[in-house]
């Protein structure tokens, strides 16, 4: 049977785009810039998305198209033995264990946006979100329905399909995201709270820029948001045919995803300052501290509730559709399924392997790992390192095993000056970087 294809390279587009744009730029972005210091965290962040992000993306796109298969087998395809396609394996395995936990957390937004409609959320007494949260991810049935609900649409799209299922859901989801992101923005801008934001945002502390800690958790994040090292990328080019060119879809990505984390920055930081919350609050920022505040502006507050945990909810619905279209390529390719039973099994393993994440947060399943529970743990294992290794494994492929000719080809840049650029980016910068954060995290894990 002939391989799917995207129906158009739009199409293609959008879904990478969705593919990037997830709980990485509301979620986690947010709560790292409040972290770190806002604009310094920014400068570092989209520095590292330009010098390493964007030549890695390439690389993935360019093992992908010329590969026309699974992460594992793109890999084989585009002259790959022996050790570097661990590089495809890593990918495979990453987007099972990101998937497992990453629908969890989906499901608790999820849960967020039906208690908004029910009218649930907006009535818990001021200052009590932070125990309704606490006490629904401690639960046991409640986590895993929504858990569960989340993967069961997950699992409805991809069964349909390249052309028929994730195309047209990204085409319909993506357009509607960036109208709703833009509303509350300007929402957001009529507050009180936005000329500070703004400043936070914008006008940065130079200070941070000596904090090493910093930088590395730029460079973890720049991977994470352009879903990068677990062969989501690879996956999705892999779907376009050979003559498509590369650069320019890589260039809207990367541009599309960064906007999306700067203008939920402007969402999030006004609603913070005008309603003196800590923009350090961390994890919780979204589940607690924003929901207490929505509360605090009566009827427009459950509206704007709505909207932003639908926005959410839609954005981690595409990446989380990306995740399981690598589990389910490699299964399709390797053991000869069809479209249909690969998607069916991969969907219901990845989802029951999500299940003592889902109990781990003050439920039933209480073992830690080295003082993580078991959702922390395997969020930590995958953004820490076996994302980087990937990454770092396909800018080392591309840049020194593939014939330097073939590499500048394929990116579409030729012997121009931005394509030697790029190639000593994938060959030295960006392993080099990663390598440098790779250290740094095993210090700050096992040894500090
Ligand atoms: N890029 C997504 C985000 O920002 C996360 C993701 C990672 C999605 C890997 C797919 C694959 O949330
Ligand atoms: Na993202």
């Amino acid at each position: 049977m002939e391989r799917e294809q995207w129906a158009s390279k739009l199409g293609f587009i959008l879904a990478a785009v969705g593919s990037a744009v997830g709980l990485g730029n509301i979620w986690r972005f947010s709560y790292l810039a409040g972290d770190s210091g806002g604009a310094a965290f920014l400068i570092i962040y989209v520095a590292c998305i330009l010098l390493i992000g964007l030549p890695v993306l390439m690389a993935e796109f360019s093992v992908g198209r010329k590969g026309q298969s699974d992460a594992i087998q793109s890999y084989h395809n585009s002259g790959a033995g022996g050790f570097w396609s661990l590089g495809g394996f890593l990918g495979v395995l990453s987007a099972f264990l990101i998937l497992s936990f990453y629908g969890v957390i989906a499901g608790w937004i999820v849960y967020f946006l039906y208690s908004y409609l029910t009218g649930a959320a907006q009535s818990v007494e001021e200052g009590g979100v932070g125990d309704f949260f606490g006490g629904f991810i401690s639960g046991t049935a409640g986590p895993i329905f929504w858990q569960f609900l989340f993967m069961a649409i997950v699992i409805a799209i991809v069964f349909f399909g390249i052309k028929k299922g994730i195309e047209i859901a990204n085409k319909i989801f993506m357009p509607l995201l960036a109208l709703i992101l833009v509303l509350l923005a300007i929402y957001s801008l009529t507050l009180d709270g936005a000329g500070e934001a703004m400043n936070f945002l914008f006008a940065p502390d130079w200070s941070a820029f000596g904090n090493f800690d910093v930088y590395a958790a730029a460079v973890g994040q720049a991977f994470f948001t352009l879903s990068l090292g677990m062969g989501a990328m690879i996956t999705y080019a892999s779907y376009l045919g050979k003559e498509e060119k590369l650069s320019s879809a890589a260039g809207t990505i990367v541009t599309f995803d960064t906007l999306f984390a700067i203008i939920a920055g402007i969402v999030i930081f006004p609603i913070v300052f005008t309603f003196g919350i800590d923009p350090s609050a961390g994890p919780g920022l979204i589940f607690v501290s924003l929901p207490e505040v929505f509360n605090l502006m009566g009827g427009a507050g459950t509206f704007v509730a709505i909207l932003f945990f639908f926005l959410v909810a839609v954005a981690a619905l595409t990446s989380a559709i990306s995740l399981l279209e690598v589990n389910v390529a490699f299964l399709m390719r390797k053991l000869k399924w069809n479209r249909k039973t690969a998607t069916l099994v991969a969907g219901i393993v990845v989802t029951l392997f999500g299940v003592p994440s889902a109990l781990s947060q003050g439920g039933p399943v209480t073992f830690t790992i080295f003082d993580n529970s078991f959702l922390d743990a395997i969020d930590l294992l995958t953004a820490e390192y076996t994302l980087l290794l990937g990454g770092m494994i396909t800018s080392l492929f591309v840049g020194w095993r593939w014939k330097k000719i073939d590499a500048l080809r394929e990116t579409g840049f030729g012997e121009s000056i931005f394509g030697i650029l790029w190639l000593w980016f994938v060959r030295v910068i960006a392993p080099a970087w990663i390598l440098i954060l790779l250290i740094i995290n095993f210090y700050n894990d096992f040894l500090a």
